[in-house]
């Protein structure tokens, strides 16, 4: 190992907003993953990108060198393009359940590298973590035999997988730096690059219980995120989403697998079932498996229809080790919760209001979520047969069910829960889900 670079000049350069060379980034990069830099000088070297920026070049640099910073899953050529979706994340997202064994089934390989949840935000592992037997953590090698095998896995990053990310990322959470809109495009494509991806797909959200909480914001790291992939060589698109009630009528990790498998089943809610549509017809069009995206739309909804997707799930559930007689016998229970509780409305017209973060907190606190990396998961609680904007509801009906660990739980969740709803004598004005497309 050689000796590490004098680090200091680069802290001054960006301190003063002067722009670093390629080469300074790589050695940079280098240098973190091997340990040599200190957290003072690292963190303080972070507060001068946060300030001062990066640009595309730089950013690119960055996130080229992260990427290679250790494995990058690699693939015999074939003609199935690799592809994958990226979310950054909200209440009741489970697209990523449903999409990858469509895609599989669309022709595609998706090695989807997934992260777990923190705070209000579930993670797609920590789902897949409540189904019996089911391996999330997977040498590279065994993701790539399961990729070719089956077409698709949903698993999470190896160890030696973008390190650098690893090193950087909890040295942002403990410093302030996190929201930097380069250090967080870098931060996630590097690690979707490192799957060595033909095209990707982000699903960005906004409203209150997504990380960026204006349109304007999402739209910025959105740009961001389309013009870096792209220019790494990734065909890379991102719709804008609506994150102010959560996604489907259920949240929680078991009942978001539940719900899932309704999807895949034709039988889920129409916001899941339009969304999975949406990023698979996405995928089409950009590898140019479809003229346009209205062929693209009609190709996926066949594909889903035909039940060969709820057969691929099965498929890649054996080959990631799970029980599948168990699984099936969980899926014809009502709960797994030991207590459930009904709120009722207490009035009659249309919900008008579901607030996606109440209901992500209140989930969050019955267990179902982490406050820190550490928190073990619940994954048994959460709510279904979730009341949203638009739906009619009579006095007495039910705007969600509870499922707790105890009553005391349940009838503090419910107490919260009651402030997540409003409901209006009109009907209310339904915003779009996906409101934007960014990229070609
Ligand atoms: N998710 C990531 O993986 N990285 C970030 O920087 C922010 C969100």
């Amino acid at each position: 190992m050689g000796v590490a670079m004098n680090f200091l000049p680069l802290i001054e350069s960006k301190r003063d907003g002067k722009i670093l060379d390629p080469r300074q980034i790589h050695d940079l990069v280098r240098d973190v993953t091997a340990g040599k830099i200190p957290d003072y000088q690292l963190a303080s070297f972070l507060m001068a990108v946060f300030f001062r920026g990066l640009n595309t070049e730089e950013t690119t640099a960055l996130t080229l060198a992260m990427r290679d910073s250790g494995d990058v899953l690699k693939f015999p050529k074939d003609k199935r393009p690799l592809v994958d979706k990226h979310s950054t994340g909200g209440v009741g997202d489970k697209v990523s359940l449903p999409l990858a064994p469509l895609l599989a089934c669309l022709g595609f390989w998706v090695p989807m590298i997934s992260g777990r949840g923190l705070g209000i935000t579930g993670g797609t592992l920590d789902k897949l973590d409540s189904i019996s037997g089911f391996k999330t953590l997977l040498p590279a090698k065994r993701i790539t035999e399961i990729v070719q095998k089956v077409g698709c896995v949903i698993c999470g990053q190896t160890d030696r997988m973008v390190p650098a990310d690893k090193k950087l990322y909890a040295l942002r959470d403990v410093t302030g730096t996190v929201a930097s809109i380069p250090l967080i495009t870098a931060s996630i494509l590097s690690k979707k690059l490192a799957e060595s991806l033909d095209a990707l797909i982000l699903d960005v959200k906004f409203g209150c219980a997504a990380f960026m909480q204006t349109k304007a914001d999402a739209r910025k790291l959105a740009k961001a995120m389309v013009t870096l992939g792209n220019q790494c060589g990734v065909n890379t698109r991102a719709i804008l989403t609506d994150m102010n009630t959560p996604l489907g009528r259920a949240a929680g990790n078991w009942l978001e697998v539940k719900e899932s498998v309704a999807c895949l089943e034709g039988k889920g809610p129409n916001d899941l079932h339009k969304l999975v549509v949406s990023c698979a017809a996405h995928l089409l069009v950009q590898i140019r498996k479809a003229k346009s995206l209205s062929v693209a739309l009609k190709q996926a909804e066949d594909c889903l229809k035909s039940g060969a997707p709820r057969r691929k799930w099965d498929e890649m559930l054996l080959a990631q080790g799970a029980n599948l007689d168990a699984f099936k016998r969980r899926l014809a229970l009502d709960h797994i919760a030991p207590v459930i509780i009904e709120l009722k409305s207490t009035s009659t017209g249309y919900v008008s209001r579901c607030d996606a973060r109440i209901i992500g907190e209140v989930i969050r606190d019955l267990g179902g979520g982490r406050l820190t990396k550490e928190t073990k998961v619940n994954f048994d609680v959460g709510v279904d047969q979730v009341a949203k904007p638009g739906d009619e509801i009579s006095q007495g009906a039910i705007l969600l069910r509870i499922h707790a660990a105890s009553k005391t739980e349940a009838r503090s969740a419910e107490v919260r829960l009651s402030k997540a709803f409003a409901v209006s004598a009109k009907p209310p004005s339904l915003p779009r889900l996906i409101s934007e497309v960014i990229g070609n």
